[in-house]
């Protein structure tokens, strides 16, 4: 088994949405081929996030002109944006090996000297989900990504000595859902950190239309926006939603997508004009039905629609925050007057709108 198998497999257990959602962000194993099949290869196939295209090929070529190993880079956003995908491109462009390994299976620094002692000169370490590393972990990657040096502790108790050990220069891939909950110390190690952006509707028209092509489903160039435009910006849900919408298009009609196709489909599996999914909206119900609009604590919001409260702060919060319907502030998440008429309702006055939020 690759180690990039290992890594998708070593989420906690909980992680993402329920599996029976259709915009649910858990890969599920008989998806990992088919997403495999989809990742562009390289960063000219790579769909929108121009500032981050832009940026790393800045990086890249500059290390590759004056001969050395990029600096270490961070790659920050929400899940299903490309950020696997992207690591897996920085090495291919390098011309290097990858190494992928991910924050909670290296639980003890022996799994990580393990993991850095094999590597070669200027191969790409990807750790994913970097902010879940184990501290005593944590303390010995600073060292290697300062130095390129680490101590490795032999032996128990007062016989205990550290050896010390050259690690061939190597640039550190490290990505996370979370970047706030980085230490400092491991955030400052890294030159360069790329913050995905949720995609438009534009770029995400182009990554449906580039999945069908690939996939061989037959699709309108209307349908194909429609896919996109219910996809909440991101990457991986437009992929997923289009092998649905393929699934109705079978079983309903000869295959062919077309704008009906996509709108029947969309709606069987329950995602509205805005992309949310059931528990997008749950958690907007409780928010306004249950709390009268808010402020009100993530915490209280995760119990009322029975999820982590990470899942609910790191999977749905973003994309509610983005699309206008949801800000959050100091005493807590608070529904703007767009979520109270995406549920039916009128808005308190006190609502905030748009335009309070930037
Ligand atoms: N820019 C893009 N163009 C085309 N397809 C993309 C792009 N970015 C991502 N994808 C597709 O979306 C899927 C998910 O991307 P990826 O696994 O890289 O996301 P991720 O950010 O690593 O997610 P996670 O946080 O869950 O690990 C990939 O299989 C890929 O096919
Ligand atoms: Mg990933």
């Amino acid at each position: 088994m690759s180690d990039l198998e290992k890594t998708e497999f070593a989420l906690p257990e909980g992680f993402g949405r329920p599996d029976d959602s259709p915009v649910g962000l858990t890969v599920l194993p008989e998806e990992r081929d088919v997403e495999k099949s989809l990742r562009p290869k390289s960063i000219n196939e790579f769909i929108g996030q121009p500032k981050v295209r832009e940026q790393l090929n800045l990086v890249l070529a500059g290390a590759r002109r004056r001969g050395v190993t990029p600096d270490h880079i961070l790659l920050s956003g929400p899940p299903g944006l490309g950020k696997t995908t992207m690591a897996m491109i920085i090495a291919q462009e390098l011309g290097t090996s990858l190494r992928m390994t991910s924050g909670p299976a290296l639980e003890r620094a022996g799994d990580l000297a393990a993991m850095l002692s094999n590597l070669m000169e200027g191969d790409v370490l990807f750790i994913d989900e970097i902010h879940r590393i184990a501290r005593p972990a944590e303390e010995m990657l600073y060292m290697a990504m300062e130095d390129f040096r680490i101590d490795v502790i032999v032996g128990k108790g007062p016989g205990a000595t550290s050896i010390p050990l050259e690690i061939p220069p190597f640039t550190l891939v490290g990505a996370t859902t979370r970047a706030g909950m980085l230490t400092g110390p491991l955030r400052d190690r890294f030159g360069f950190t790329a913050q995905m952006e949720f995609y438009s509707v534009e770029d995400l028209t182009k990554v449906v239309t580039r999945a069908a092509s690939i996939l061989g489903v037959s699709i309108e160039p209307d349908a194909a926006v429609e896919i996109a435009s219910r996809s909440r910006g991101t990457p991986r849900i437009a992929n997923r939603l289009l092998r649905r919408v393929r699934d109705w298009a079978d079983v309903n009609g000869n295959g062919h997508v077309d704008l009906a196709a996509a709108r029947s489909a969309l709606a069987v599996f329950d995602v509205d004009e805005l992309g949310l999914d059931r528990l997008d909206r749950a958690v907007l119900d409780s928010l306004i039905r249950g709390h009268g609009g808010g402020p009100v604590g993530v915490n209280t919001l995760a119990i009322a629609v029975g999820e982590e409260p990470g899942t609910v702060e790191e999977v749905c919060e973003p994309y509610l925050v983005r699309a206008g319907l949801m800000a959050r502030t100091g005493r807590g998440r608070v529904a703007t007057a767009s979520a109270w008429h995406h549920l039916g309702m009128t808005p308190p006055p006190d609502a905030p709108g748009q335009l309070d939020l930037f």
